[in-house]
């Protein structure tokens, strides 16, 4: 229960293998869905039909013996929406509400009768009793059909994708981590439009935001709300230095350990690194948005750089990275590429400052090496 009379019929799903076909839930994902029971009732989403059967009987005793007379789509992507014909073979007088983009997009999905609908608008309002909604439209956060909904009654924001995580109800980690590699690649493209709802919100009494995925979130809310307004403005969150490395044969691993140690021994607050060929790559997408000072070690590969750099590039790329400081480090035994490679891919995103001077391996790391790499982390500490 979330308020007298808004109730939780969401469902976990703990055996996906990887969400949206590309990113590991080691503790799995929540597709949440809520119903308010009032004089009317409206159901807030559906659910991934991996977990329909199981969403149905949820729902089935939320409503008891009375049936839903809405439910909205905030959403239609397929882990909120792909089970609205189940919904509706289920409770076929419930009106579908969403706005003109909803319906375009769920007929794409769907062979459904459009008959009955309510066609809804910015600013747009549906009593249901004591509650009252106002629909609000947040396209691009994180399709262009996305809303949100505010009862004013119970002061209760249903926020889609924001303020989402991974992880089922319940999983036993902290909010901020796995709302933040979330956030950087499911939304984090869409900078523009989450600062554009963040004005919004702060004009509405909220006193409980229900996303779409991870925990309803209560209490004090400004710490949700401040990581989302540095986290889509692009502002690095912590001090300290991410080091992401792709290394052929340990050597520019070995280097970029070395790195780490004289940036801590130099007084750097924090440093993390990440093996691009062997660890989580959204996980080193979040790294690299959460500090402003990244390192980029790599091994020429091909007349460029290997591809689980170019890979990683490309993915800062999509997701609209700036404003970092970045160094360069290259290996290569006889004809070195990547530090060029890497620069190219750089000079496509906005406010990326390369720091002079990229260092270049030529196998192992050599004394006069480690003097270059000392000259970088008094850079990287001073700047
Ligand atoms: Fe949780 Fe954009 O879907």
């Amino acid at each position: 229960m979330i308020t007298n009379d808004i109730l939780y019929v969401g469902v976990d799903d703990k055996d996906i293998d990887l969400f949206e076909g590309q990113f590991v839930v080691p503790n799995g994902i929540a597709y949440n869905s809520y119903v308010i029971l009032d004089d009317k009732i409206a159901v807030m989403d559906t659910v991934d039909k991996r977990k329909g059967a199981e969403y149905l009987a949820n729902l089935e005793k939320a409503l008891g013996d009375r049936f839903p007379d809405y439910l909205i789509v905030s959403h239609v992507e397929p882990d909120h929406a792909s089970s609205v014909q189940l919904f509706l073979e289920k409770y076929p007088q419930a009106q579908l509400v969403g706005n003109t983009k909803t319906f375009q997009l769920l007929a794409q999905y769907f062979d459904l009768n459009f008959d009955n609908i309510l066609t809804v608008k910015e600013g747009d309002t549906l009593l249901l009793g004591k509650h009252e909604l106002h629909f609000i439209l947040t396209p691009m956060v994180h399709w262009p059909e996305v809303m949100f909904t505010y009862d004013s009654y119970d002061k209760v924001l249903f926020s889609a994708d924001a303020f989402g995580k991974f992880g089922a109800l319940g999983a036993k980690e902290d909010w901020t981590c796995e709302a933040r590699r979330y956030y950087f690649n499911i939304v984090g493209k869409f900078g523009m439009p989450v600062q554009t709802v963040l004005k919004k919100a702060a004009t509405l009494d909220i006193r409980i935001i229900c996303p779409l995925h991870g925990p309803v979130l209560s209490g004090d809310l400004s710490k949700y709300l401040d990581k989302y307004n540095i986290w889509s403005s692009y502002e690095p969150e912590s001090e300290g230095v991410f080091i992401a490395y792709a290394s052929l044969h340990g050597n520019t691993r070995d280097a970029v350990l070395a790195l780490k140690e004289m940036l801590l021994s130099k007084g750097c607050p924090e440093v993390v690194v990440s093996d691009l060929a062997r660890n989580d790559m959204a996980e080193a997408l979040e790294h690299a948005f959460c500090y402003g000072k990244v390192v980029l070690a790599a091994s020429s590969y091909n007349g460029g750089v290997m591809p689980f750099m170019e890979d990683f590039l490309h993915h800062l790329k999509g997701k609209n990275y700036q404003k970092r400081t970045v160094a360069l480090v290259e290996n290569g035994s006889w004809a070195p590429s990547a530090n060029k490679a890497m620069t190219e891919i750089l000079s496509q995103m906005k406010d990326i400052t390369i720091l002079d001077s990229p260092i270049t391996l030529r196998g192992v790391m050599k004394d006069e090496d480690k003097k270059a790499f000392e000259v970088l982390a008094d850079k990287l500490c001073i700047s």
